[in-house]
């Protein structure tokens, strides 16, 4: 293959250097197009385009193969715990053991709001979707913290990851007690990352909270599954913030904004209102399955489809393992695995989704086991952003670290009226 590409605009013909990935994926660099042609390129929604070169997750999404640093998810998902996982998107490296107890100690010791933050909670509505809460909480954490709001400030940095990604965890827990009414449940230093978030979630001061272990496991799992996805809408958008040298909280709180949208991270809600509402309609899968082909009817099938994968998203298979193993605990099987199993199967056999290459992605099981634990159907979007926050650390890191790092600016296409001029109110008709 060669290492340059031609374009010839009319009687001009460019150069243009093609750069190979160490996975032998093929980027035209086409930083001098509009100095040596002056034309841009056009490319919405940046289907065809790479917006950065990038060291930390890699995917094929024809292969279905992710990995995270290199790392297959499926050996990390079976042998690492989350906050392992976190250090290798951020840090580059699996900790060593001394890594390990430093980056723990870390998340432990920051794991508190400050008390006049937790006073932030009294005046949201007890309605209030948390993920307007995490981010406008995230956002404000930037106050408790001014070190943090210069990314020149580097010996700030670590700590201020830490203080994230533990702190954001703890925002979470407090938003899900206060939407019932609950005493907020202090974090506990004898507990791991998990387990923390599960006692925060799920103990009440009148009974002594029973930890099970296999949800703690489960827990690692899901966290990790979600932990990075190379240039996703939210990672993207932490990077295009991140890029006016906006200090990571900021960056942070406007990419729980992007993952909240329901073609996004807001997708494994979605999921879960369509299987109640298949269930509540008598079950019939195949009435939405023709539903979703057709154009007009506005109905997706929500955790199905995917702009990377066009084969099924290694995550859902070890999540649909999961929500198996984690619902046989419940006391009654959950009826809406039973639709999504269906609804997989006559999906996967109809020739809409096949032609298509619609897969079950991330969001379509994980909603089953979140709803398993107990945790709140509007409360799965922010599970996924605990479980994605350190591969925005690790992509803003990457980014203000590069120094060859410029501000995001793309360019346009215009397509409004030539010049005309001003008509004053009195003649407008
Ligand atoms: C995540 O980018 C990432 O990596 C995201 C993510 C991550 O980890 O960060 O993986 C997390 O966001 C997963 C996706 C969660 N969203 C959903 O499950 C929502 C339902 N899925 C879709 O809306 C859709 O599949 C997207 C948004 C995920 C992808 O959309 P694309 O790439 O823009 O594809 P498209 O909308 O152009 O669809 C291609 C065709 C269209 O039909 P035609 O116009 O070719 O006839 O497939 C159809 C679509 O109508 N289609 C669907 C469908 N998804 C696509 N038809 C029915 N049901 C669906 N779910």
């Amino acid at each position: 293959m060669s290492d340059r590409a031609q374009l010839k605009i009319g009687d001009k013909t460019i150069d243009l250097p093609v750069l190979v990935g160490s996975e032998g994926e093929l980027g035209i660099d086409i930083s001098k197009l509009r100095a040596e042609t002056g034309a841009v390129t056009l490319d919405p929604a940046f289907v065809n385009t790479a917006s950065t070169r990038s060291a930390i997750t890699f995917l094929d999404g024809e292969k279905g193969i992710l990995r995270y640093r290199g790392i297959p998810i499926e050996q990390l998902a079976e042998n690492a715990t989350f906050v392992e996982v976190a250090y290798l998107l951020i840090y580059g490296h699996l900790p060593k053991q001394t890594e390990l107890s430093a980056f723990s100690e870390l998340l432990t010791r920051h794991s508190m709001l400050h008390e006049d933050m937790k006073r932030f909670f009294d005046g949201y509505p007890g309605t209030s979707h948390p993920m307007a809460i995490l981010s406008a909480m995230v956002a404000s954490l930037s106050s408790f913290y001014p070190a943090a709001l210069s990314v020149k400030n580097k010996q700030e940095i670590d700590i201020t990851i830490g203080r994230l990604i533990s702190k954001l965890r703890t925002i979470a827990c407090y938003s899900y007690k206060k939407s019932m009414g609950q005493p907020f449940v202090y974090p506990k230093n004898s507990l791991s990352y998990c387990a923390n978030f599960l006692n925060m979630m799920f103990s009440i001061p009148a009974e002594t909270y029973e930890m099970d272990e296999d949800l703690v496991k489960v827990l690692n799992q899901l966290l990790i599954l979600h932990a990075d996805h190379e240039q996703n809408c939210s990672t993207s958008t932490v990077r295009m913030v991140g890029s006016s040298q906006a200090n990571l909280f900021a960056s942070v709180a406007a990419g729980i904004l992007a993952l909240w949208g329901p073609l996004h991270g807001g997708a494994n809600e979605e999921v879960l209102e369509m299987l109640q509402g298949i269930s509540d309609d008598g079950g019939d899968v195949k009435k939405y399955v023709e539903l979703a082909k057709k154009k007009d009817s506005g109905f997706r099938l929500m955790g199905f489809g995917h702009r990377v994968y066009k084969n099924y998203d290694p995550r859902a298979k070890i999540i649909k393992r999961a929500a198996d193993k984690v619902t046989k605990k419940m006391k009654e099987p959950d009826p809406l695995l039973e639709i999504a199993y269906r609804l997989e199967e006559a999906a996967l056999t109809d020739s809409y989704f096949v032609d298509r290459k619609l897969y079950p992605n991330v969001d379509f099981y994980s909603g089953i086991i979140y709803r398993a634990m107990g945790i709140p159907t509007n409360m799965f979007t922010v599970m996924f952003a605990i479980g994605r926050l350190p591969g925005w650390i690790a992509h803003w890191k990457e980014m203000v670290d590069d120094p060859t790092t410029k501000i995001m600016r793309p360019r346009q296409i215009y397509t409004g009226p030539t010049e005309q001029p001003f008509v004053p109110l009195a003649k407008r008709g």
